[in-house]
């Protein structure tokens, strides 16, 4: 099982070059299927979500093209069928994003349940209430969602929680409905407004992407286009926080700030100098770093996929810091494994407590989650000593040649296979 190994104590210095969005990537991918002509995407980050959804979709016929890295060519006129094999969903709980597609263009779709996953229960109620609104029949059938519709009609549809996925699925489906649909208390998520200007690229009628209230015209067909992903300000602000954590001065490049406000807020609040630029923004941490207290809310509040990161920045920071999750209901899970490399925190109920320590120190640790994994990456880079980390598959998933990127800021990581490599590293960084 690969594992990352890392030797803290470098402070990050340099320029890294941020991938495109993977959660905007992920609803571009599944929109571009609503027209039979040729749709080309470029930016695409090349990450193991990414590369699953597209299996997904060759799947059921869609022709992809890997044309660069970065960039794929697809085709959806001769898609077979609406039904998604679970062995994708298993992978890549976006893959519920066909749904709202196949629904839209096809008036029918099938589409294994998602299960929980480790930050939390993520129901889809939102979902299928939207497409129960637009007029189609929805049903539970041996762990799949079957939906079908004989035509799909314009709806006012308020949702009870802001929701990235409800939204962009929804918004999917409305897109060739008959007639007006508004959709309220939307999510205003930047790769929510991604999706929504993707499809208009290919003729849809959305407006309102990035406010609360989104309304849709439908129409009869979507035709070509050529879109590249907005930078993912996920990924950005998890090298900012790397930068922070280690004391650096990293020039993180490729990036829209304005999707970086709230976090570039904090890191001023704990005492980092951040200067924005055209597409950039560099963060500078030159002296131990000041507690502070953070909820995660909805965008343009602090984003919950950049919990993780600043609880490992505050573990290090002098004084108490209260970290509040409003969105998802077990996302500290990385708390016990910071505490393993001495972070000293409590966690009741969605809240943790962090008292600051001078220093951490390396320890065998697992990544829960994607996040979360990033996060402990940024705590090994700070700490004293050598630190293993398992399970980075989940980093992966999100995260595009992210030890690499790492290492060329002066970061002493590798990716290994075995005791041997691990061996290899310690005696050649020790
Ligand atoms: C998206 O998940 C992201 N994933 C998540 O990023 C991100 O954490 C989340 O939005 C919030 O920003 C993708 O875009 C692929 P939600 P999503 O629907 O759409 C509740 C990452 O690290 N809810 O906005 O699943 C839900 O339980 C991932 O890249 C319902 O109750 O999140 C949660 O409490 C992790 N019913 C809240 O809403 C529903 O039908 C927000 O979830 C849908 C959601």
């Amino acid at each position: 099982m690969e594992q990352y190994i890392i030797r803290g104590g470098n402070p990050l210095v340099g320029e890294v070059d941020i991938s495109g969005a993977k959660n905007a990537a992920l609803g571009i991918l599944a929109a571009a299927i609503m027209t039979d002509e040729t749709v080309l995407i470029e930016n695409l980050p090349d990450v193991r979500d990414i590369n699953v959804l597209l299996e997904a979709m060759e799947s059921i016929g869609v022709k992809v093209e890997r044309i660069t890295q970065h960039a794929v060519l697809m085709n959806s006129a001769q898609i077979g069928e609406v039904s998604v094999d679970y062995e994708y969903i298993k992978k890549i709980r976006a893959s519920y994003y066909l749904i709202g597609a196949l629904l839209g263009k096809y008036k029918r779709a099938e589409v294994p349940l998602p299960g929980g996953c480790n930050i939390g229960s993520r129901p889809i109620d939102l979902h299928l209430k939207g497409f129960k609104a637009l007029g189609a029949r929805v049903e539970i059938r041996n762990g799949f969602i079957v939906t079908e519709a004989e035509h799909l009609h314009g709806s006012h549809i308020y949702l009870d929680t802001v929701s990235v996925g409800a939204t962009i699925n929804i918004m999917m489906a409305a897109a060739m409905a008959d007639g007006r649909t508004i959709i309220e208390n939307c999510a205003r998520e930047p790769h929510v407004v991604d999706v929504a200007n993707f499809l208009n690229s290919m003729g849809a009628n959305i407006k309102g992407a990035g406010t609360d209230v989104i309304r849709i015209r439908g129409v009869q067909k979507l035709h070509k286009t050529e879109y590249s992903i907005i930078p993912d300000q996920i990924e950005a602000g998890t090298f900012m926080f790397a930068a922070a954590a280690t004391k650096g001065d990293v020039m993180v490049k490729n990036v829209i700030p304005k999707h970086l406000e709230a976090t570039t807020a904090k890191l001023l609040e704990i005492g980092c100098e951040v200067e924005e630029f055209d597409n950039a923004v560099r963060v500078v941490a030159s002296k131990r770093l000041c507690s502070t207290n953070v909820k995660t809310l909805p965008y343009p509040g602090y984003p919950t996929d950049m919990q993780p990161q600043i609880g490992v920045a505050l573990a290090l920071a002098k004084g108490t810091s209260i970290v509040t999750e409003s969105i998802f209901e077990n996302r500290f899970k990385y708390m016990d494994e910071l505490a393993r490399m001495g972070a000293i925190v409590r966690v009741e109920g969605n809240t943790a407590i962090i008292t600051g320590v001078e220093k951490l120190s390396g320890a065998r640790v697992s990544a829960p989650d994607l996040r979360a994994g990033a996060a402990l990456v940024i705590a090994a880079l700070a700490a004293e000593g050598v630190t293993v980390v398992d399970d980075i598959t989940y980093i992966q998933r999100g995260y595009e040649e992210f030890d690499e990127k790492l290492r060329s800021l002066g970061a002493e990581i590798e990716k290994i296979n075995s005791e041997k490599e691990a061996l290899k590293f310690r005696l050649r960084t020790g």
